[in-house]
C-alpha cells in the first residue's frame, strides 16, 4: 500500500457499514440503464468496473422513487417504484460486492424539475409560486406528500432487499427534498412551509418512515444542500442546524452537495468546469465537520488527483472523498493510487462533455475514456496474431491507438513530424483554464513509454517511407489544419490563424478581430483579452460558444463579458483591409471595425492527403484527419482501430 496516500486508503465506517478505504463514487446519472428503467448489462459493467477499480463505496445514481413524478426524461433512468426492479438491482449490488466494494443507492424525486411524459401528468412541488424555475409545477397536497414519503420508504425497503448496504437520500441537487428545505422553492403556509422547523418536516417524516422500513441501524447518507448563497435561500447557519437535527435522527453521513439552480454562475459549481478551482466545497465541509458529533462528512467536486484528496483528509477537513467524473475518466483511480502508480491515472479534465450528454438526454460518454459505458466492448484483449502497425501522427488519436495496439501485443511504431508528442493538444492547452489538458499528454507520454511503443519524433512520414516499412496495418492520425475562408483580403500580413497565435509565433496588435465564435474563437478571444488586447468576436450564427455545455458556457460568457470582449453575432466578414474588417449583418447592414490584427478561427480541414496515394497495406483513418471534431472522437476512434487489429 502506498504510504503517501495512507489516509485516503485507510478503512473507515459510515454508521454500521465498514469501508476498506475513504473513497466514495458519488452518484451520477449515466443513462446506461434500460429504456424501461430496469438494470441493463451495460450499467452492471459500468459500476462493476468502478468497484473493481478500488473505491470503498459505490453510490449508484439517483433511482427514481415514483416514475410519474420522478425525472422521467428520455434519458434511461433507474426505477425503484415497483418490486419488478428488485431482481435487476440485486444483480447490480452483487456485482459491486463481488468486485470488493460496498454499494449504496441514491433515492430521489425531482419535484418541480420532473419532466413527466404521460399526458395529463404535471410536475409537482412544495408550492407553485410565481417566478420559480422551472415554472409549471403544481403544489402537492398533504395526502400526496405522505404518499411520496411512503414511496421513499417502500423504495428503501426494496433497495435493502436487493442487497444494497446503504441509502443515499438526495437532499440537494434541487431535488424535491431540497425544494422543501429551501425558502426559495417552498412558499407553503401550512405545517410544511415557513419556519425552518416546518420546512424540515417533509424530510424528517420521510427519514422516519424510511427507518421504520429498513431499521434504525441501516446507514443513510444525506446529500446536504448546505447553503444556497442567495438572498432568501437556505443560510449556512440553517444548513448546520439541518445537519445537526438529521444527525440526531440517525443520519450516518452527509455529502456536501450545495446547488443553486437559480443562478447559472453558482449552478456551475454543481459540476465544476475546469475554470473552477479544485475542491471548491472543502471549506464548507470543514465547517460542517466542526458542528457534527459522529456523522461522517463526505466532500467531492473537482478533486481529480490523489494528493489533494489525501491532504483534505489529513488536515481533518472531511472524513471521506467523493469522486464523480474522475471515476468516469479512470475507474482504476484508487487501485493505481494503492499500487503506487498515481502517475498512471488518466485525469478528468473537467471538460464537462459528460454533463453535456446528460443535459442532452444522451448516455454519458467521456472525452478521455472511450471505454466508459462500453466496458465490455472496449475490453483490451491480446491480439490473435501480432502485427506490424505503423501509426502516423502523435495527437490524442494516434497515441491512444498506439497504447492499445501495443497492450494487445502488436509491434507498434508511432511517427510524429514535430519534435514533441501531443498534436493539437499542444494548442488546446494554451488558453486560460485549459492547462490541465497537459495531464492527458503526460499520461500518454508515460503510457507509450511503459508499454514499449516505439516513438519516432521529428519524422514526417511520406508515401515512399511507408512503402519501405512494409507494415501490416497503417493507422492515419495526421489531424487537421486551420480552415481559411476565401474572404477578400485574407492574405494580408496582419491576418493570422488561431494556430499562428496560439503557438506565439506572430505579433498581435492591440485591436483584434477574431473571426469565428465557436469554442476555439471564444477561448482565443479570452486568451488575447487577458493580454490587454481589445477583442471583438465576429460570428455569422446567432450565438457564440454553442458547442459548450451549459455550465462551461455560462462561465465562458461571463469571463468574455468581464473582459469586455465585443460579440457581434449574425455578422459575416465581407472583407479585410489594411486597418479594418468590413462587417455584413444578416439584416443587410454594413459596418467597419478598425483593427490591427485579424485572427481566423473558422474551423479546420482534414489533413489526409498523404493517404490519397496507393498504400502498401490497409489504412485506417482516425480522428481529425477523417473529419475535424474533438479529442473524444480522436481517442475513441484510436481505441476502435487498435481494438480491431
Ligand atoms: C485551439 C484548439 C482547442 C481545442 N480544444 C479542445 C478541447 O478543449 N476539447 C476537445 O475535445 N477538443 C479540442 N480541440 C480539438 C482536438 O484538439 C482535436 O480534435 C484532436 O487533437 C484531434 O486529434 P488527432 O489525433 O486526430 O489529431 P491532432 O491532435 O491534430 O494530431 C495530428 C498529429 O499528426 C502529425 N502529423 C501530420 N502529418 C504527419 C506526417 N506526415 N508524419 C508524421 N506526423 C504527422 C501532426 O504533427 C500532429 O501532431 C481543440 C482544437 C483546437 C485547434
Ligand atoms: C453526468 C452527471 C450526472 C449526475 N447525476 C447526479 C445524480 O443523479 N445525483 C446527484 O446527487 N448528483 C449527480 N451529479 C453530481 C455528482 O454527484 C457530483 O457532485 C459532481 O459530478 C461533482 O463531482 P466531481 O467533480 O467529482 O465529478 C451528476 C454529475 C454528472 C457529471
Ligand atoms: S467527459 Fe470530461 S468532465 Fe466528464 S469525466 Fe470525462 S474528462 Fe471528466
Amino acid at each position: 500500500m502506498s504510504s503517501q496516500f495512507k489516509k485516503l486508503l485507510e478503512p473507515v465506517t459510515i454508521g454500521t457499514m465498514k469501508l476498506k478505504n475513504r473513497v466514495v463514487m458519488c452518484p451520477m446519472c449515466s443513462g446506461h440503464a434500460n429504456a424501461g428503467g430496469d438494470i441493463s448489462e451495460r450499467i452492471i459493467d459500468y459500476y462493476g468496473e468502478r468497484a473493481k477499480g478500488g473505491v470503498g463505496l459505490v453510490i449508484v445514481e439517483g433511482a427514481t422513487i415514483d416514475r410519474h413524478f420522478g425525472n422521467s426524461r428520455r434519458l434511461p433512468r433507474i426505477f425503484i417504484d415497483s418490486d419488478l426492479y428488485i431482481a435487476g438491482l440485486h444483480r447490480l449490488a452483487e456485482r459491486i460486492h463481488l468486485a470488493g466494494a460496498k454499494a449504496a443507492l441514491q433515492l430521489q424525486h425531482h419535484g418541480r424539475w420532473s419532466y413527466p411524459q404521460e399526458p395529463g401528468v404535471q410536475a409537482v412541488a412544495p408550492s407553485a409560486g410565481p417566478g420559480q424555475i422551472p415554472e409549471g409545477a403544481r403544489a402537492l397536497n398533504k395526502e400526496e406528500i405522505w404518499g411520496i414519503q411512503d414511496g421513499y420508504a417502500r423504495a428503501a425497503a426494496r433497495a435493502k432487499q436487493a442487497g444494497f448496504d446503504a441509502l443515499s437520500i438526495n437532499g440537494g441537487g434541487a431535488a424535491l427534498v431540497h425544494q422543501f428545505l429551501s425558502p426559495l422553492y417552498n412558499q407553503r403556509t401550512d405545517g410544511y412551509g415557513g419556519s425552518l422547523d416546518n420546512r424540515m418536516r417533509f424530510v424528517i417524516e420521510l427519514i422516519q418512515r424510511v427507518q421504520q422500513q429498513v431499521g434504525a441501524g441501516y446507514p443513510i447518507i444525506f446529500d446536504h444542500p448546505v447553503a444556497e448563497l442567495k438572498e432568501g435561500g437556505i443560510t449556512l447557519e440553517e444548513g448546520k442546524i439541518i445537519a445537526r437535527r438529521l444527525e440526531r435522527l440517525g443520519i450516518a453521513a452527509f455529502r456536501i452537495h450545495p446547488h443553486n439552480f437559480t443562478d447559472p454562475i453558482h449552478f456551475a459549481s454543481h459540476i465544476p468546469p475546469a475554470a473552477i478551482p479544485h475542491g471548491p466545497q472543502v471549506q464548507l465541509a470543514q465547517e460542517f465537520k466542526e458542528v457534527l458529533d459522529r456523522a461522517r462528512v463526505i466532500v467531492g467536486r473537482r478533486i481529480n488527483e490523489p494528493v489533494l484528496a489525501n491532504r483534505i483528509l489529513e488536515e481533518g477537513k472531511a472524513d471521506l472523498i467523493a469522486l464523480g467524473r474522475p471515476l468516469i475518466a479512470d475507474p482504476a483511480f484508487v487501485n493505481k493510487v494503492a499500487e503506487g502508480r498515481a502517475e498512471d491515472i488518466r485525469r478528468c479534465l473537467a471538460c464537462n462533455h459528460c454533463w453535456w450528454c446528460y443535459s442532452n438526454l444522451l448516455p454519458v460518454t467521456c472525452t478521455v475514456n472511450p471505454a466508459s459505458g462500453k466496458e465490455r466492448l472496449f475490453k483490451i484483449v491480446p491480439a490473435p496474431v501480432p502485427k506490424k502497425v505503423l501509426i502516423i501522427g502523435g495527437g490524442p488519436g494516434g497515441m491512444e491507438a498506439a497504447r492499445v495496439a501495443r497492450l494487445r501485443g502488436h509491434d507498434v511504431t508511432l511517427y510524429e513530424k514535430e519534435e514533441r508528442l501531443g498534436g493539437t493538444l499542444n494548442l488546446a492547452s494554451v488558453p486560460p483554464h485549459k492547462e490541465e489538458i497537459v495531464h492527458l499528454l503526460q499520461y500518454y507520454e508515460n503510457q507509450l513509454k511503459k508499454t514499449g511503443v516505439k516513438v519516432a519524433l521529428g519524422k514526417k512520414v511520406t508515401g515512399d517511407f511507408i512503402a519501405g516499412e512494409k507494415p501490416d496495418l497503417i493507422i492515419g492520425a495526421t489531424g487537421a489544419r486551420p480552415l481559411v475562408p476565401g474572404i477578400p483580403g485574407v492574405e494580408r500580413s496582419h491576418v493570422f490563424t488561431y494556430e499562428d497565435v496560439l503557438t506565439g509565433n506572430v505579433p498581435v496588435g492591440e485591436r483584434v478581430a477574431v473571426v469565428g465564435g465557436g469554442t476555439v474563437g471564444c477561448e482565443l478571444a479570452e486568451y488575447l483579452a487577458g493580454q490587454d488586447k481589445k477583442v471583438a468576436i465576429i460570428e455569422q450564427l446567432a450565438a457564440v460558444g454553442t458547442e459548450l455545455d451549459n455550465l462551461t458556457r455560462a462561465l465562458q460568457m461571463d469571463r468574455l463579458n468581464r473582459y469586455r470582449v465585443r460579440i457581434l453575432t449574425n455578422t459575416r466578414v465581407g472583407g479585410i483591409t489594411a486597418g479594418e474588417v468590413l462587417l455584413k449583418g444578416k439584416d443587410g447592414t454594413s459596418n467597419r471595425l478598425p483593427v490591427d490584427t485579424v485572427v481566423i478561427a473558422c474551423g479546420l480541414v482534414a489533413d489526409n492527403t498523404l493517404f490519397k496515394d496507393e498504400m502498401p497495406a490497409r489504412v485506417c483513418l482516425i480522428g481529425d484527419c477523417l473529419a475535424p471534431r474533438t479529442m473524444l472522437e480522436a481517442i475513441q476512434e484510436g481505441r476502435w482501430a487498435a481494438s480491431l487489429i
